[in-house]
């Protein structure tokens, strides 16, 4: 009798008692999908804004990369993932915009996430292997048009930002040449300096410090201004090719279903890490730009994500471009 009164007692108050998972989260590491190859711009957005997290969540945090099919596999894995805080995922434009206009995908972009911040905002440069001749972006256009047939120009999958890039610049330059997939841009950029492949349309978060070492040549930045961090480099209206605008911004989001006092303390610690004065030198110094503090929270990303589908879709879907 005893025991049932404990339970029944115990019963009453469960109602009224926040779930443990919410109260004592995180209580043990958590771990972030990157749906790239390690040693690209995905990655390296993630380690940093992460392990300051680390700092204000008191827990460690993995980085885990699942790559593949253009950012799609790694972010099939965080939709799949328990909804308690404990997977997280990165991924940016096109793995949250463009994927859902080209691929058959498992997950709804914006029906199985719970979006939890927006991180950075960065555009891409369009960058070449030293031994290209070309030394601005007219010569670049002229050299691709006379040697098309051999042109190859490393991606991180069809539609990744980086492909994505690549056929807006066939598309407004008139020219075609071939694109060689890889798991991501971090390993496409050691082979573009290694001078197997060409050209690359890649976010200035992972083609930046080569350029600053002399091991790959830019020609342009896909934007209208400048970057603060490298202002040698012009922009693509500049340098002549008007238009050719791409801004790639980050974001972290979380299975759906998950607490709403989870996700706002994911959110609290990216604000606290997006706020830190180290943390915005490193993303400033990689061409990055921060959202204000207005734009950091779960709602602003999600308006913004669902005004991006709206706005891309139909763009990509008329450009037909198919997966592999
Ligand atoms: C990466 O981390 O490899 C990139 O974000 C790929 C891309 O979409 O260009």
């Amino acid at each position: 009798m005893k025991t049932l009164l404990v339970a029944f007692a115990l019963a009453a108050n469960l109602g009224t008692i926040p779930t443990a998972s919410a109260q004592a989260y995180p209580s043990r590491p958590i771990v972030v999908v990157v749906p790239f190859a390690a040693g690209g711009p995905t990655d390296a957005l993630a380690r940093i804004v992460t392990e300051r997290m680390r700092k204000t969540l008191g827990q460690p945090i993995l980085v885990e990369n699942t790559s593949g099919a253009a950012g799609s596999i790694g972010v099939g894995r965080v939709a799949r993932a328990a909804p308690d805080g404990y997977t997280v995922g990165i991924g940016h434009w096109s793995t949250h915009v463009v994927n859902g206009a080209i691929y058959d995908l498992q997950y709804d972009l914006l029906k199985d996430f719970e979006p939890v911040a927006m991180i950075t905002i960065g555009p891409q440069l369009i960058i070449a292997k030293n031994a290209v001749p070309a030394k601005d972006l007219k010569e670049l256009i002229a050299w691709v048009k006379a040697n098309q047939d051999h042109v190859s120009a490393g991606t991180a999958g069809v539609g990744s930002a980086s492909h994505v890039g690549g056929i807006y610049f066939q598309n407004l330059t008139g020219t075609k040449f071939q694109f060689v997939p890889y798991r991501g841009t971090g390993p496409a950029i050691q082979d573009l300096m290694g001078g197997h492949i060409d050209l690359m349309f890649d976010q200035a978060a992972n083609s930046l410090p080569h350029v600053r070492g002399g091991k790959i040549k830019a020609y342009a930045v896909t934007s209208g201004t400048r970057l603060a961090a490298a202002p040698e480099i012009p922009t693509v209206d500049e340098a002549g090719l008007p238009g050719l605008h791409i801004a790639v911004w980050h974001a972290f989001w979380v299975p759906k279903g998950t607490p709403k006092d989870v996700v706002a303390k994911l959110n609290a610690a990216i604000v606290e890490a997006l706020a830190d004065p180290d943390v915005r030198q490193r993303l400033a110094d990689l061409g990055q730009e921060i959202p204000p503090r207005d734009q950091q929270t779960p709602e602003a990303l999600g308006a913004y994500h669902k005004a991006e589908v709206d706005k891309w879709w139909p763009m990509i879907k008329a450009a037909g471009i198919k997966p592999e």
